[in-house]
């Protein structure tokens, strides 16, 4: 079929919808359309044999829906209706909750019901909630529906209870300090993750806060800061405490907007003298606590876990990182497993902390030396084997950070982009020796050129991933493990370990890893000083979330989507 995606962002939940049709053979053009009248532009363009709106804030119009099936999907159970919908479900802590894929109708998400799917929902926030559970059931929904709309079926109306909430109010997110509990500060905090942040005033300020972790071990006066941690701040609550690792200033009306950040940068030269806390890597068995870097051994494998913000990876990030990477390598063990935790394994260098620096084109060259010696540690292990476990998304550096690996294992449920074209970007990491290495020299530059999200079953066939695990977000750790230790149980092991390094040894002598690293540093630096990269504009758009220029944007998401897709390429070869 010929389905037409429109969607207000090219988000996650629109990239994986888009990945899991084409790899079932669809077409599958996407239009980014900020309005009812953009939506009609792109269906008149594309005459499309149906119409497919993973995550859309405009109203399809009727003149539209009545001569094109429009299918909507819905954040929420049949019957839910709003739009606002799960941060409810996160703020009511909801055990289960669901996605339809409507009809487009006269009223917002009234209409017939093509197909929902229902999942539990952990204590996570909104937009990992977003980005796994419900990216898997909505793919689900959404693949039942285009089935049952390929075999002719109609639609059912909807019945049972409706449940119509008006969105969210700002003034219904804040946090009453002296009285709420740590649990109801949580649910607070992750129903408002990612967008819009809880509204708060702290140190003579007005901020957003984003994110929120339990805190067990430390008390205070509610409300006020105890100790800071990684970037992140701890504030007391009536009953205990929670960690909150990013801000973002209020702005007044009409100016810009802030840039999120972690929480100690936003709040520099105001914080009041605290005492910086030691993230634990391995805190006790049922100790509450945050850390974003984590170690836990298992007989001969070490699993070193972390879990940034959006996947973004400052300088500091970076090299807290290499130094829990060289502990662990310290450790006896064969197998030794990057990531595994669930959502974003990591999307490259942190364009906010770059963005907000005094000099942004020092701080990226900072921030991508940094993930580049991260990297290079990875890539020069050769007395052990080195997995990475990719449980979310993944993007640009960040995808070739786990190419550095052995062996790249990833959930069913992710999409890589490995590319850094959107952000104008050359792109480093070692990327012009991992990337080839697993795909093929004309594979990679497609997908460098192309710059399009991949699923995980086309990474498995293009080479770019080496296993897929068919499993839940909440899952994807443990069956990490449990596969680990089954590798590092295997025969052969020291057989491949040694072969390894002797590879490393032959590969040093011909093309040295530090000969790529220069080339691709040259690049990036010349991007960096020059003030009219592209690089510079992106990076203000995107972490400012900046509309970009509308015709350009369509464009590019259009040119994108309609080349053919990469398994149809592998298929040609
Ligand atoms: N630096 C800073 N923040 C980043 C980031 C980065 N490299 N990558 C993602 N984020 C943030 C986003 O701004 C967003 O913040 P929000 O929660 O305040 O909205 C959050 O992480 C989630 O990202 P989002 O874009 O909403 O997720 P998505 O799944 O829809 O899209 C990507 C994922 C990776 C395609 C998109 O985030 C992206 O293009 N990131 C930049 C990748 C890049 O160019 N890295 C630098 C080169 S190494």
């Amino acid at each position: 079929m010929r389905i037409l995606l429109v969607a207000s962002s090219f988000n996650s939940l629109t990239q994986r919808v888009l990945v899991e049709l084409r790899d079932r053979g669809h077409t599958v053009p996407v239009e980014v359309t900020p309005d009812g009248a953009a939506v009609r532009e792109a269906v008149a363009r594309h005459a499309p044999d149906l119409v497919v709106a993973p995550m859309l804030k405009a109203v399809v119009p009727r003149d539209v829906w009545t001569a094109h099936r429009c299918l909507i999907v819905h954040p929420g159970p049949v019957g839910d209706r709003g739009p606002s919908s799960l941060d409810h479900a996160v703020l009511d802590g909801a055990e289960e909750w669901g996605v339809t894929v409507l009809q487009a109708d006269e009223e917002m998400d009234a209409g017939d019901v093509w197909a929902s799917e229902t999942f539990r929902v952990p204590e996570v926030g909104k937009s990992d909630l977003y980005r796994n559970e419900l990216s898997d059931a909505a793919v689900a929904a959404v693949l039942l529906a285009v089935e049952r709309v390929a075999a002719g079926a109609t639609p059912r109306a909807q019945t049972g209870e409706i449940r119509a909430r008006p969105a969210l109010r700002q003034e219904e997110r804040r946090i009453s300090w002296g009285e709420h509990t740590t649990e109801t500060v949580l649910r607070t905090l992750r129903a408002a993750d990612s967008q819009p942040g809880v509204p708060d005033r702290l140190l003579d300020a007005e901020w957003f806060l984003h994110g929120g972790h339990a805190e067990d071990g430390l008390r205070g006066r509610p409300g006020t800061l105890l100790a800071t941690r990684a970037g992140a701040v701890c504030r007391a609550t009536v009953d205990g405490a929670v960690w909150i690792p990013e801000l973002r200033a209020r702005t007044g009306p009409g100016g810009p907007r802030a840039c999120k950040l972690p929480a100690t940068l936003a709040l520099a030269g105001r914080l009041p003298e605290l005492p910086e806390l030691p993230a634990p890597v391995d805190p006790a068995p049922g100790r509450r606590t945050w850390s974003d870097i984590r170690y836990r051994e298992q007989g001969p494998v070490g699993v070193l876990s972390f879990a940034f913000p959006g996947g973004a990876m400052s300088t500091d990030q970076c090299r807290r990182l290499l130094d829990a990477y060289e502990t662990a390598r310290g450790r006896p063990t064969s197998v030794l497993v990057l990531g595994g935790q669930r959502d974003f394994f990591s999307n490259g260098i942190h364009l906010n902390v770059i963005e907000a620096a005094a000099d942004p084109a020092a701080e990226s060259w900072a921030n991508i030396n940094a993930m580049n010696d991260l990297v290079e540690a990875v890539l020069t292990t050769t007395d052990r084997l080195v997995v990475s476990a990719i449980g979310g998304n993944a993007a640009a550096g960040g995808v070739m950070l786990a190419l550095a690996a052995d062996e790249v294992w990833c959930r069913s449920g992710s999409v890589l982009n490995p590319h850094y074209r959107r952000m104008g970007l050359y792109g480093s990491e070692y990327w012009t020796r991992t990337l080839p290495g697993k795909v093929g020299e004309a594979l990679a530059a497609r997908l460098t050129e192309e710059a399009r999200p991949v699923s995980a079953a086309a990474s498995l066939d293009m080479g770019l991933v080496d296993r897929v695990v068919d499993c839940g977000p909440g899952e994807f750790s443990a069956e990490i493990t449990r596969l680990a230790l089954h590798l590092a149980s295997r025969g052969g092991l020291q057989p491949r370990i040694a072969a390894k390094k002797a590879e490393h040894e032959r590969r040093e002598s011909v093309a040295p890893l530090a000969a790529h690293r220069e080339q691709e540093l040259s690049r990036m630096r010349a991007i960096f000083e020059d003030p009219a990269a592209s690089y510079h504009a992106r990076r203000r758009a995107f972490v400012r979330k900046e509309a970009p220029e509308r015709s350009s944007r369509t464009a590019q998401v259009r040119e994108r989507a309609d080349r053919p897709t990469v398994k149809q390429d592998l298929g040609q070869k």
